[in-house]
């Protein structure tokens, strides 16, 4: 954004411009919404040229990502959400239709107030989304901030998209540590897209060139390699969540392929995006009994 003063994560703000931009060409709700309206008021500026609404892959991810993750959810059917650096994810604006939800989107505070200000632009008020301003790795955590909002006699659902991938181990682990706080408060489930292994993206690198540049500038913006933050493999993100204290059941993205609306809007090869999504789960992560 503009304005900031880049700091240590600030500078991944602007990563999640870049796939909101990214997600304006599915039709997940309120997505090009969200794109029009940070387009329309220049509130970012992104290196030229701006591949990003050009990677295929990238944006088949994303895509499979937060429907795969919509997916898993409702095998949870738990009423209280708090979403850690949503970013411009529209999921709150959409999930908070229904007033049985408890929604919490959260992010570094310049990030969360611009959402706010957008939502304001597109919805109402609504007594049941809330806006916090969270570090995820803070310690001590900050996700007790939104015990004013949650019920504590009830489960909670913490959903992460894009945010693990940019951290390094140590920063991963404190993550981890704030989310298991909050499970041992609570109950409840982490679902989460971001434990990823370098093979499979080295791979998904090959078939789209287009991929590779961007990440590339998502590198430069951040000062963060998106490669080397990864696992090396998918056993040994297995074993992180394991040695963090969580039990793993893994959800792959390929459920969702046939729900992607972007391979027809920006005519994707779904052969390619099949290959991806085969080594791509979603992780649920609950407290190990022990
Ligand atoms: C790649 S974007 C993903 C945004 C969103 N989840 C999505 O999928 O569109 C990464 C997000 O992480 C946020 N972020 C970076 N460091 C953070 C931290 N320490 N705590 C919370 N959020 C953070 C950024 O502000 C940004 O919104």
């Amino acid at each position: 954004m503009k304005k900031l003063q880049a700091s240590n994560f600030e500078k991944i703000i602007l990563t999640a411009f870049m796939v909101s931009l990214a997600r304006q060409f599915t039709d997940i709700p309120y997505a090009k919404e969200l794109a029009q309206l940070i387009t329309a008021q220049n509130l970012v500026e992104l290196p030229q040229p701006q591949n990003q609404d050009k990677s295929v892959l990238l944006t088949a991810r994303i895509e499979a990502r937060y429907k795969a993750i919509n997916e898993v959810m409702a095998q949870y059917q738990i009423a209280q959400v708090l979403e850690l650096a949503s970013g411009l994810l529209p999921r709150g604006l959409f999930m908070s239709c229904n007033p049985n939800i408890t929604f919490i989107e959260s992010d570094l505070s310049a990030m969360i107030r611009c959402k706010q200000q957008l939502v304001q632009q597109l919805i109402e008020k609504r007594p049941n989304l809330h806006f916090l301003e969270i570090d995820a790795t803070s310690r001590p955590s900050q996700f007790l901030k939104s015990a004013e909002q949650l019920n504590p006699g009830q489960p909670v659902m913490i959903l992460c998209e894009g945010l693990l991938t940019h951290l390094n181990m140590a920063e991963k682990q404190q993550v981890c540590a704030n989310v298991r706080e909050m499970l041992y408060s609570y109950g409840g489930i982490w679902i989460t897209p971001d434990f990823i292994d370098t093979a499979s993206l080295v791979r998904s690198l090959q078939d789209d060139p287009d991929l590779q540049k961007l990440l590339q500038t998502g590198t430069n913006l951040t000062g963060r390699s998106l490669v080397d933050n990864n696992f090396e493999t998918l056993e040994a993100a297995r074993q992180f969540a394991y040695e963090q204290g969580f039990c793993v059941t893994e959800y792959s993205m390929l459920n969702v392929i046939d729900q992607l609306s972007c391979l027809e809007i920006l005519g994707i090869d779904a052969e390619v995006v099949k290959k991806m999504l085969a080594r791509s789960s979603v992780f649920a992560l609950s407290l190990n009994a022990t």
